[in-house]
């Protein structure tokens, strides 16, 4: 017995599939397809999910406008803009091709209709929440009307092998409920984060089927839309401070890409009660973890000591490997001496006391060097395996208490 509707498909050995090779398309916006895992592929679902006003919309038009230069013929149906707003828009980013379409429509059914008969090559739908199927009665943005429209909108997408995006507003604590039941269905999950504030935009994935889920792409707002920023390590630097204590470059690894960030520490002493701890950019558990291994094993005390800590350009950091640098920043500020400003810190810190190598720390260290940097401190462990060209540059210790000697 087959389901009504449902195409029976029987089972094969697993040595009679071939496979052929990922059709992936090339939006041309490359801090845009490496976070995808390599470009569009046919028949996906990916939810953009982020604040209002982060620029979802702006990153879609531009993406879908490189692929209509590429003569793909693309729709963009806006539930939330008139069709004259996303004109404006369009104008403000320069965007002139014949082969991207705009609808203003909000009607599910409508919407699979339009692109039945128009077979574009991928559709953005801006926003999942304004969407609703006439096959239930509650109103659009409701928990029901997103999954309902959205497992049609899947289904479609699989069947005819069309790349689907769809566009949900959330916040970074994720208690709009909406778009949040989507995750396990879509296929990847990308999220648009950055500060107001500041012009960096971070697109990461969070869930993705066909690639990895440690990419970020970064991106620039600008006067005329989102600019793709290919040396992040500059910008996250730009505004270093030199010479200061609590502050400490760290080489990162965020997915295949090096990364380097500025961790900076302020510890000051307590004026009453409890100390405060505050952390942004890194989980405050491993701070704490990081401080009572310091109390134990460096002897340093830090019970009367507020820190708050911070990782510049809104980047959060989730690498063990970057425990060797916060501890440095916070011994820095503590002692009041700065680390040398041609330093970069990687490894990881063990409940011992002990520093633990980690992985590529070659990388790590290459991008230091061509950052202007011109020292590494790193895991012991790691040195025998650098290339001997670069190994000169390589500070490596065994432990916390050998590597804060730098700090004395
Ligand atoms: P938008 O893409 O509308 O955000 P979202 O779809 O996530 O809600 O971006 C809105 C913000 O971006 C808005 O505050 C204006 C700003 N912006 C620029 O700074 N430059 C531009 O070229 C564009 C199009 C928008
Ligand atoms: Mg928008």
């Amino acid at each position: 017995m087959v389901a009504p509707g449902a195409e029976y498909a029987a089972p094969q050995p697993l040595s009679a599939i071939t496979l052929t090779e990922d059709e992936r398309v090339i939006s041309g916006i490359g801090e845009f397809d490496r976070v995808l895992g390599g470009g569009l592929v046919p028949g996906s679902v990916v939810l953009i999910g982020g604040d209002p006003g982060i620029g979802k919309s702006t990153l879609l038009l531009q993406s879908l406008s490189r692929l209509a230069d590429q003569g793909k013929k693309v729709l963009y149906v806006s539930g939330e803009e008139s069709i004259r707003q996303t004109k404006l828009r369009a104008d403000r980013l320069g965007i002139v091709s014949a082969d991207l379409y705009i609808q203003t429509e909000t009607h599910l059914e409508t919407i699979i209709e339009t692109v039945s008969n128009m077979q574009p090559f991928t559709v953005v739908i801006d926003s999942i929440q304004t969407v609703f199927t006439s096959d239930l009665q509650s109103a659009p943005g409701t928990v029901s009307q997103v999954r309902e429209s959205s497992g049609k909108l899947i289904l479609f997408a699989k069947s005819r092998g069309v790349p689907v995006f769809l566009v949900g507003h959330m916040t970074k604590e994720g208690n709009i409920a909406g778009p949040r039941v989507l995750e396990h269905m879509v296929d990847t999950v990308l999220y648009f984060e950055g500060d107001r504030g500041h012009p960096y935009r971070i697109l990461r994935a969070v869930k993705n089927r066909f690639g990895s889920t440690n990419e970020i792409g970064v991106f620039e707002m600008t006067g005329n839309g989102l600019d793709e920023v290919r040396s992040p390590s500059a910008l996250f630097l730009a505004e270093r401070p030199q010479n200061v204590a609590g502050s400490v470059v760290v080489g990162c690894m965020e997915g295949s890409r090096p990364l380097l960030v500025e961790v900076q520490v302020l510890a000051s002493t307590t004026s009453f009660g409890m100390p405060r701890r505050t952390s942004l950019g890194i989980d405050p558990n491993r701070i704490s973890l990081l401080i009572a291994v310091l109390e134990k094993k460096a002897g340093l005390s830090f019970f009367n000591q507020d820190i708050f800590v911070n990782v510049v350009g809104g980047i959060r950091i989730e690498e063990p490997a970057a425990g060797l640098g916060a501890a440095m920043a916070l011994v820095s500020s503590f002692r009041n001496r700065p680390l040398d400003p041609k330093m970069v810190v990687f490894g990881e810190v063990g409940l011992a006391g002990e520093v633990r190598a980690i992985s590529q720390a070659e990388l790590r260290m290459k991008e230091a060097l061509k950052m202007g940097f011109e020292r590494c401190l790193m895991p012991a462990n790691n040195l025998s395996r650098l290339s001997p060209d670069i190994a000169d540059r390589a500070v490596g210790v065994d432990s916390i208490d050998q590597a804060l000697e730098l700090l004395e």
